[in-house]
């Protein structure tokens, strides 16, 4: 499974970066407005510390905005990734990107038929937003199941990011249903390397060593 990481701050791709796991980056207009900067700056530099795909989201509801901000997207550099909500006009956008081969995400995808639309559109990506499903009491993880079932069974090659992941079972349950990519924020992603007893053997492989060495 690729790891995507979920954040607009440069500081923290970098830093997932040098850990060498990292396979793309998404951001999203609220992700980009915590960090005060302007978008498409941002989005540059972001593409510059990571050879993935890097989505930028589009701003525009209308189908010939989309489609405009869309190719001033993938002008910004070669590994943009055009973000592009569900919405009639949306997967209108996305049928005449896949046209012009720029690469879509499409996002807020809340249900299965949502992706198969969006699949049917020709998009690269679909993005099923798993924590909001749960802060509202659903199954997150049941939609990305429903989507890679529907996807198995009609050889759909858009591949499924599980966004907005909130904690360490959301990446877990994506490893085990096959989902192609997690995109993670960078508190989960750290949280990805903790176990208690790598501490304690660290430690006590270093108390051992120290006490029959004398030191
Ligand atoms: O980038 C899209 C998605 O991951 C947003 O997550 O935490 O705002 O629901 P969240």
């Amino acid at each position: 499974m690729k790891f995507f990481i979920d954040t607009a701050n440069v500081d923290e791709i970098r830093t997932a970066a040098s850990w060498g796991v990292l396979d793309g980056v998404t951001t999203n207009p609220s992700l980009i407005a915590k960090e005060k900067r302007d978008y498409k700056e941002t989005v540059r530099e972001i593409c510059k510390i990571t050879p993935g795909p890097v989505s930028a989201e589009v701003l525009a509801t209308d189908y010939e905005g989309i489609v405009r901000e869309a190719r001033e997207w993938a002008s910004v550099a070669g590994n943009v990734v055009v973000k592009v909500p569900l919405t009639p006009d949306g997967i209108k956008a996305v049928k005449t990107l896949s046209g012009e081969e720029i690469k879509t995400n499409v996002t807020l995808i809340f249900s299965v038929t949502q992706a198969v639309l969006a699949a049917k559109a020709g998009a690269t990506f679909v993005s099923p937003f798993v924590g909001r499903i749960d802060d509202i009491g659903g199954d997150g993880m049941y939609l990305v199941e429903e989507i890679l079932n529907a996807y198995a069974n009609y050889g759909y090659e858009t591949e499924v990011i599980v966004a907005s992941v909130r904690n360490v079972r959301h990446v877990i349950e994506s490893l085990e249903m096959g989902a192609d990519i997690a995109t993670i924020p960078f508190n989960v992603l750290k949280q990805l390397f903790n176990h208690p007893l790598t501490d304690i053997g660290i430690e006590r492989f270093l108390s051992d060593y120290r006490k029959a060495m004398g030191g």
